[in-house]
């Protein structure tokens, strides 16, 4: 294959319709060929490629025929390189919600779904997974990591990388690693003993780099003292022994170093220009303090990754299928995903499903039913096109059948809501929708905008100069629905005003709380006043804030409508729920609740939901909970109602697919990828205070169920836990008795669907070592899993296949993984605590060391 570098503006060569190319059998450019191009650059030019050029852009550099490569988060769709609300981006459940539904067929399509965006697009590199782990439940992005379970983890990640590349965009293993909770993000230091890193926390990487992924992000946190931008963990294993050839991009602003970094093997520093990364690196490089060599392999890397998405001249032409679905097709596989990943806790006397001919008054209450809340805070929101909330879903399936009335009980957040296209209207053209203007020292305007959204992220849209505005703009009529006292809000940083029908109400200085950058350009601090305002009469409203280095980007105009106080507010829900024949609640938390940057104080649900739960229980005994979190919450009144559906975050088509579970079109197919705790003091695992800066992992590798395991209180619900619409019996197991180390173990189940309807089942197998044998082996431990479909009164055969490395362990002594002889024993059932089956199987004992990456 040649490079021609020289052009990059060489015509694609066409590619037959329909013709497409897995990934990895895309011809990459040789190391040779990789070097002819870096030796084109000189070394200001190399090290100017070696930090972004926008916040998700690289830099282009023609000479080398290389164009710049575009970045978006991610993991729930592809916002695009803009925080723009005009930009709509599919939205997929949450990751929690793609790893409840264990259906590794399911997850790939989807990032299939991912890589048809990205295209749509122009991303090259999408930013998710997350790979890190549910070590604690309160981890503020729980619902954007998958699971508490290593296997369970890195077989769907591996299964959204694959899905993704497939339609060739790179996918990001990210943050590498220890990212698990939030606290002192920036900063923390995770100390880990090597036998724990290996088997549980570097394990979902290893599966993502095996399935072929373009790209891993290097952590914000240190780990064992060094800073993941710095790490040799870069090194080994993840370039070393896992043989990663792609690129790792650092998390936004985490290289902090000039030399550390750059000698480390951290390629690309996002976002940038880095000052850091610049002139200071090429000085280093100059006195030797970082070899030039260095900075040529971070070159070769960023242009093979651009080989691979198609922005490097002279390369093979992209041939993957452009992955785009009709937006009708998008939404059923959407709202597919959403029942597939919802998980039925509990369903007593078979309340679920519901026969809609026979409901004639629902009630629907709760916060989270009539707003959508479809996905967590932070880095990774997008702006969906439509959001269906579960109010609307269930309005959708009984409309002609059944009265359905709605109260929400309980106000939970406290954020105030910014205006949007639907409630305010243009100043200038009346049109729906919000006026933002750039204005200059003098006030006059550098540039006008007409935006859906009253929440401003970015300075301005594409293209327009704004360097000579100082002030952001954001002004809007709003037409009252109702009379009363309303809250009006600007949310940003440093010098913001609020007028409202002229008269300035907040002018004042709001100094940041934090550095985080999702609190300085995402959800920074705001400020609120109180108005009086008619029913039906415009109310003027302009909210300012001067553009000031240092104090983020966000801005956002935010009005509140009166609320009814909050004794009457639960009452009447309470008394509507009575009145009717059955009530659904959807409880939750929000992104002011769950989000990057802060870990959840605790599992409890915010506000009053809880009593408002209890109280809708006590007057109505078909009460049906959705719970719409992207992590665990406690649920005291979980023995009082009949039937608790869990949503997570179920993305844009959340009312029409939770619908479908609600009235039987389809089944629940989700199963608990983290164990759920009764209460907050129970949890074996919750700390994530750093202390001195430090957080230990001292527990070592037992965390989630394993740690359950050992742990004075049972959870109330156990990891793999979730109910069918039919039941199963498990009927017998056959596995071979003995194993040799280092083979693989194929283990078959056979089960029987005896319920009434067709249904899927997760069949899980989980390793035990006899407890009084060696102290090594975990004492339950997920090794395989598979889900099988039946029909009523079929009997099927579960087929799963057990990888080597579930009967090895790290040794540090060897550095290497080692398989331990003797006797095994294999649980096999619906859930880490239903285990109905077992088997005893013997490992003979290795004759060598088993090599690295066994598995
Ligand atoms: C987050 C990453 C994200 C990046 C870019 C960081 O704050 O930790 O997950 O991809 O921002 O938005």
């Amino acid at each position: 294959m040649t490079v021609t570098a020289e052009d990059p503006s060489e015509p694609p060569v066409p590619v037959p319709a329909g013709v497409s190319v897995p990934p990895d059998a895309v011809p990459l450019p040789s190391t040779e060929e990789l070097d002819r191009l870096v030796a084109k650059l000189d070394l200001p030019a190399k090290v100017r490629l070696l930090s972004g050029s926008a916040v998700f852009r690289t830099p282009a550099e023609p000479a080398v025929g290389l164009r710049a490569i575009t970045f978006s988060d991610g993991p729930v769709g592809v916002r695009g390189e803009r925080w723009d609300e005009r930009d709509a981006a599919l939205t997929l459940p949450s990751p929690t919600a793609l790893a409840a539904c264990w259906d590794e067929e399911l997850v790939e399509e989807l990032g299939g779904l991912l890589a048809g965006e990205a295209r749509r697009k122009r991303i090259d590199v999408l930013l998710a997974p997350t790979l890190n782990l549910h070590r604690s439940p309160v981890g503020g992005r729980h619902f954007e990591c998958f699971s508490e379970d290593p296997l369970l983890t890195g077989r769907t990640g591996a299964a959204y990388v694959r899905g993704v590349q497939s339609g060739g965009v790179a996918a990001t293993a990210k943050h590498y690693v220890a990212n698990d909770s939030e606290t002192e993000r920036l900063t923390l230091d995770a100390h880990i003993d090597e036998r724990t890193l290996r088997e549980v926390y570097l394990a979902p990487f290893e599966a993502a780099v095996q399935a072929g992924a373009w790209v891993v992000m290097s952590a914000y946190n240190a780990v064992n003292g060094t800073a993941m931008s710095e790490s040799p963990l870069l090194d080994e294993p993840l370039k070393g022994e896992w043989g990663f050839d792609g690129l790792v991009v650092s998390d936004w602003g985490a290289v902090r170093s000039t030399a550390a970094s750059a000698r480390a093997a951290q390629d690309l520093s996002m976002p940038g220009p880095n000052p850091l990364w610049g002139a200071a690196l090429v000085r280093a490089v100059e006195d030797g303090t970082v070899p030039e060599a260095a900075i040529d392999e971070k070159i070769r890397r960023i242009l093979r990754l651009a080989a691979r998405v198609g922005a490097l001249a002279g390369q093979p032409p992209h041939s993957f299928p452009a992955p785009a679905p009709s937006p009708a097709a998008a939404r059923t596989l959407l709202r597919r995903a959403v029942a597939a990943g919802a998980v039925l806790l509990r369903n007593e006397e078979a309340l679920l499903p519901l026969d809609r001919t026979r409901l004639r008054t629902v009630a629907v209450i709760g916060p989270n039913a009539a707003a959508a809340r479809i996905q967590g805070g932070g880095s990774a929101g997008v702006f969906p096109a439509t959001a269906l909330s579960p109010l609307e879903g269930i309005r959708g399936a009984l409309a002609g059948i059944a009265e359905v009335q709605h109260c929400a009980g309980v106000f939970l957040t406290a954020r105030p809501t910014p205006l949007s296209a639907r409630d305010a209207r243009d100043p200038r053209t009346g049109e729906p929708g919000i006026l933002v203007r750039y204005l200059d020292d003098q006030d006059a305007e550098v540039h006008v905008e007409h935006r859906l959204s009253g929440r401003i992220l970015e300075p301005t849209d594409d293209g327009a100069d704004i360097s000579a505005a100082t002030t952001v703009e954001v002004s809007a009529l709003l037409r009252p629905a109702r009379s009363g006292e309303w809250q009006f809000a600007v949310v940003g940083l440093g010098q913001v005003s609020l007028l409202v029908d002229g008269r300035a109400l907040i002018d004042e200085y709001v100094t940041p709380e934090s550095r985080d950058p999702t609190y300085l350009h995402v959800a920074p601090s705001f400020r609120q006043v109180a108005w009086q305002a008619e029913a039906g009469q415009d109310v003027r409203l302009v909210a300012r804030r001067r553009m000031e280095a240092g104090s983020g980007y966000a801005v956002a105009l935010a009005a509140d409508p009166p609320r009814r106080d909050e004794d009457a507010e639960l009452a009447a829900a309470v008394e509507l729920a009575g009145s009717a024949e059955l009530a659904i609640v959807v409880v939750g938390t929000t992104d002011e609740f769950e989000s990057e940057g802060f870990d959840r104080p605790g599992l409890a649900l915010p506000g009053r939901q809880d009593e408002l739960v209890a109280a809708v229980a006590a007057v109505n005994p078909r009460t049906v909970v959705i719970v719409n979190s992207g992590g665990p919450v406690a649920m005291p009144w979980r023995a009082a109602v009949p039937a608790i559906l869990l949503g997570w975050f179920p993305g844009q088509e959340a009312g029409d697919g939770l619908a479908d579970v609600l009235f039987g079109a389809a089944e629940p197919g989700g199963r608990l990828p983290t164990t759920w705790a009764a209460r907050t003091e129970d949890v074996p695992v919750l700390d994530t205070v750093p202390v001195d800066g430090v957080l230990h992992y001292a527990e070592g590798p037992r965390i989630g169920y394993q740690a359950w395991l050992h742990a004075t209180n049972e959870p109330a619900f156990w990891f793999g836990h979730g109910l069918g619409y039919t039941s199963w019996s498990y009927e017998g197991v056959s596995a071979p008795g003995t194993l040799a180390a280092g083979a693989a173990l194929t283990v078959d189940v056979r089960l029987r669907n005896t319920g009434a309807r067709a249904g899927r089942e997760v069949v899980q197998v989980y390793l035990s070592r006899p407890p009084d044998g060696s102290a090594r082996g975990p004492e339950r431990r997920l090794a395989g899993y598979a889900a099988v479909r039946a029909e009523p009164g079929e009997t099927v055969t579960a087929t799963i296949r057990i990888a080597p490395r579930a009967f090895q362990y790290w040794s540090p002594e060897h550095s290497g993984w080692r398989t331990e002889p003797g006797d095994v024993a294999l649980f096999v059932g619906s859930s880490s605590a239903e285990l109905p089956l077992r088997a005893a199987l013997e490992v003979t004992a290795e004759t060598s060391v088993a090599g690295p990456g066994a598995g």
